[in-house]
């Protein structure tokens, strides 16, 4: 049998990065996690339990202490075929997906007992392979060893552009200006925490999908998947 491999996705906030893991998932028939609902659903959690301080810094002595509360897991919503978020049980898909958790998660996720126990529930999830995850660190923090790892990116703008439209979708009111803001301040804010920042794996490869179609880059993905795969069974 084919051997099943690790798949890290990695890249800039709303560069498309879920819908070409969860894509890839389906047609390879791998596992799909998406690593950001995990410190989204840690977010809501904090926002739930008023550890947000007015001034938008987290209260990091309170979340330690309630952090063994916090239990993420994933299941598969028959309608839509594809994994659901639950924080403690309760499905919070679509609560962590609003502007307000996308402009608390950057500091939660900068916390480094935060971090610890999102990787190593990762690295549980991820242990036997057979698995696509996506998010800032995957391909260098959760699994430095995944035999196929990308990085994705695409201009600010186009970014924007794309997560103005998705949450108008949702039925919710965004403001442009404020998107594009808090797109480019969650970038800054991932690439230069201590722990663990976005960058790029020195093995990755890189796709700038700023100007092709969803079509054309799930067809890059599954000739690089391919790629691998054929590289490994050719290795002695
Ligand atoms: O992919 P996303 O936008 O849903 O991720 C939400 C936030 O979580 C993002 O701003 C940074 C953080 N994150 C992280 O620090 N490490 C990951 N592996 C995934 C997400």
């Amino acid at each position: 049998m084919e051997k099943k491999i690790t798949i890290a996705i990695d890249g800039h906030s709303s560069c498309g990065k879920s819908t070409m893991a969860k894509d890839l998932a389906r047609a390879i028939g791998y596992i799909y996690i998406d690593s950001g609902a995990m410190y989204r659903a840690c977010t809501l959690f904090c926002m739930q339990q008023g550890l947000i301080l007015a001034d938008g810094t987290v209260d990091a002595a309170a979340l330690e202490s309630l952090m063994p509360q916090i239990e993420v897991s994933f299941r598969l919503n028959a309608a839509t075929g594809r994994p659901d978020t639950y924080l403690n049980g309760k499905n919070v898909e679509a609560d962590i997906r609003t502007m307000e958790v996308s402009s608390h998660v950057s500091p939660v996720a900068a916390i480094p007992f935060v971090r610890a126990a999102m990787t190593a529930q990762q690295q549980r999830m991820g242990a036997d392979g057979g698995i696509v995850m996506d998010g800032r660190d995957i391909g260098t923090a959760v699994f430095p060893d995944a035999e196929l790892k990308v990085f994705v990116t695409a201009s600010d703008e186009i970014r924007a552009t794309r997560r103005f439209d998705e949450l108008k979708a949702k039925g919710e009111n965004p403001v442009f200006a404020e998107v594009l803001a808090n797109l480019r301040e969650r970038d800054r804010i991932d690439s230069t925490r201590a722990v663990a920042p976005l960058r790029r794996a020195d093995d990755a490869i890189v796709l700038d999908n700023s100007h092709i179609t969803i079509d054309e880059q799930k067809q890059w993905l599954l000739d690089r998947f391919h790629e691998r795969i054929s590289t490994l069974t050719e290795q002695p």
